[in-house]
């Protein structure tokens, strides 16, 4: 919990001229109730050189799906199963999701970057349509994207306050990964997002266009046993 007399940061800034590094010390006086008001113009440009894969994390609730891309998605335990994602408060999908209680997430291939631009809109931007998807309904009824790298299914086992966004804490019910070694040259590469750009490990460079889908897919499924 951030409740100390002051805040403060280092941002460093490296220079393209001969003084290699240099800082800035940002500091920050609360006010009565605070509890962590700070913004950091730095802290969005600072966490896009994280890279991560993408995913589309989805939910069936009454008979329609909803689905948002995440990248802030990780693993959290073997024994149990367990993955955790951050959703924004603002999110649609979140609202469907704590009533179904239920989410998949699809992990995307380079192949599936528009795809990651679908669900990346609001609905009330753009009709965020599965019809075009192939996929099936999980165990949970969650949609699971027959072409997606890898996908979990999972049920909601807790969900944290994460200041504008909701921790959501899933126990995986099964998943399904593409596996490279039985798949050869024919293996989906995943799609990665840097800075915010696209780019995939066999063409480094940023990916602006569509990559046409990979023939064939064969894949490794599991179950949680019962
Ligand atoms: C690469 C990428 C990663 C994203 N990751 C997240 C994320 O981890 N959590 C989140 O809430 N929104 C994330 N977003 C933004 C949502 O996809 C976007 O706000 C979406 O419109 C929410 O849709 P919904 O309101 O229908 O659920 C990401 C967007 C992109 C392009």
């Amino acid at each position: 919990m951030l409740r100390s007399s002051y805040i403060s940061g280092i941002v460093s800034h490296i220079m393209r001229n001969e003084a290699p590094v240099t800082t800035q010390l940002l500091t920050y006086q609360p006010r009565e109730g605070d509890i962590m008001p700070l913004t950091f113009p730095e802290f969005r440009p600072t966490l896009a050189r994280f890279a991560t894969g993408v995913t589309v994390v989805a939910t069936a609730f009454e008979d329609r799906f909803y689905g948002l891309t995440v990248n802030a998605f990780c693993s959290v335990s073997l024994e149990p199963p367990l993955v955790l994602i951050s959703l924004e408060n603002a999110s649609q999908t979140l609202s469907a999701l704590r009533r179904s209680q239920v989410f998949s997430v699809n992990i995307l291939t380079s192949a599936q970057q528009e795809l990651s631009r679908r669900f990346a809109r609001k609905e009330a931007e753009v009709h965020k349509s599965f019809d075009d998807i192939p996929l099936h309904r999980g165990e949970t009824g969650a949609p699971l994207f027959d072409e997606a790298l890898a996908y979990i299914e999972c049920q909601v086992a807790a969900e944290y306050p994460g200041g504008d966004h909701t921790l959501l804490l899933g126990q995986v019910v099964s998943l399904f990964y593409c596996d490279e070694e039985e798949m050869g040259e024919d293996a989906p590469q995943p799609l990665l997002y840097i800075s915010s750009h696209y780019r995939s490990l066999a063409s480094p460079e940023r990916l602006n266009r569509r990559v046409e889908a990979p023939a064939g897919h064969n894949g490794v499924r599991a179950r949680r046993p019962h």
